[in-house]
This record gives C-alpha cells, sequence and structure tokens, in this order.
C-alpha cells in the first residue's frame, strides 16, 4: 500500500467503490474497466463466495438453498470495510439485506447501475448460473421490489450504456469532493 493510501486508512476515510444493481446491469464488467483504470484492486463478492466455499452460486442455490447463500453474502459484505482503493462488485440481492447496505456504505461510495427490466433481462436470459432468472415477468417483479433499496446507493448511474461510458461517469463522480465522507 502507498504512503497516501495508509494515511487514508488511518483517518478511516474508506476509499472503495462498490457497485450494485440487478443481475445483467453490468457490475462486474464495469469494475475491473474501473479497477484497471484507477489501478484498484478488484473484488467480486460472488466469486469471493465461490472460492470460500469450493462451489458455484448455482449449486450453492441448489444445494443449501438461498437462505444459507445469503448468509454468506451477509458475512462477505461485512468483511468490505478491511478493503482500501478497491473495486467491489456484488450480487444484485445484496441489498436485501437492510445491514449490508449499511455495511457497503460504511466501506465506500455506493453506485446504483440502474437499467429497465427488458433491457437487464436481454442481455443475460438463459443464464443457467443464475438461479433466480427466470421469467421476464418475475425478473420485472424482483427488479419493482428491489427498486427502493438499490436507490439508496450514494449514486445511480444509467446502465443501458456502455460499460466503458458507466466506468468513465463514475469515476468523474468519485473523484470530487464529497461533503459526507
Ligand atoms: C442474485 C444475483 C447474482 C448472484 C445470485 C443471486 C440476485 O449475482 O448473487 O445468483 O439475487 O439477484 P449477479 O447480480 O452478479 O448476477
Amino acid at each position: 500500500m502507498t504512503t497516501i493510501g495508509r494515511l487514508k486508512k488511518i483517518m478511516n476515510a474508506a476509499n472503495n467503490i462498490i457497485l450494485i444493481g440487478m443481475m445483467g446491469s453490468g457490475k462486474s464488467t464495469v469494475g475491473k474497466i474501473l479497477a484497471d483504470s484507477l489501478k484498484f484492486d478488484f473484488v467480486d463478492l460472488d466469486e469471493f463466495i465461490e472460492k470460500n466455499e469450493a462451489m458455484a452460486i448455482s449449486d450453492i442455490f441448489a444445494k443449501q438453498g438461498e437462505d444459507y447463500f445469503r448468509k454468506l453474502e451477509f458475512n462477505a459484505a461485512k468483511e468490505t470495510i478491511h478493503l482500501q482503493d478497491t473495486v467491489i462488485s456484488t450480487g444484485g440481492g445484496i441489498i436485501k439485506n437492510e445491514a449490508n447496505i449499511a455495511a457497503l456504505k460504511k466501506a465506500g461510495t455506493v453506485f446504483y447501475l440502474s437499467a429497465p427490466a427488458n433491457i437487464l433481462y436481454r442481455r443475460i436470459k438463459g443464464d443457467s448460473a443464475r438461479p433466480l432468472l427466470k421469467t421476464e415477468e418475475e425478473f420485472a417483479k424482483i427488479l419493482e421490489e428491489r427498486e427502493n433499496a438499490y436507490k439508496q446507493a450514494d449514486f445511480m448511474i444509467d446502465a443501458t450504456k456502455s460499460p466503458e461510458e458507466i466506468a468513465q461517469e463514475i469515476i468523474e463522480i468519485f473523484g470530487r469532493p464529497k461533503p459526507w465522507k
């Protein structure tokens, strides 16, 4: 870690970028572009869980159930407070637990990648790695149920744009002084 990185940590000014949003909103793709551009580390919380459990998300859902996955997700969200200069992409359902939103906001600046259900669904339909992905109607209902929770992010970004454009917009916002941090 650089001297500035260490100083920021001592001052408890968490300097992470956290991406939330529905499946298909581009959190992982945008996250990797951001990390490359800013020379930050990149952590995908779903991958972190898969590595720890040595199991794919779809298998965790099938064998242990969604509630078990949500506990793992809760534990992973709590760990983000220990990160610094990191772009963190999250699973779409992380906001289902209010405590996770609070933990993520403490760990950094939270960006909600937002797009209409039909556009998101078109991007990911048929992906068997996503256990909650069923019909377009069900997908739209999940988004509707989650929308208010997603909007607790510090910033909402139009995720219908290209991943590069989204990353650029986030970099511009992230670079500005934040009065509440
Ligand atoms: C989920 C989204 C997935 C993954 C799990 C549950 C959700 O992540 O965490 O399948 O509840 O929306 P992505 O948003 O990366 O697809």
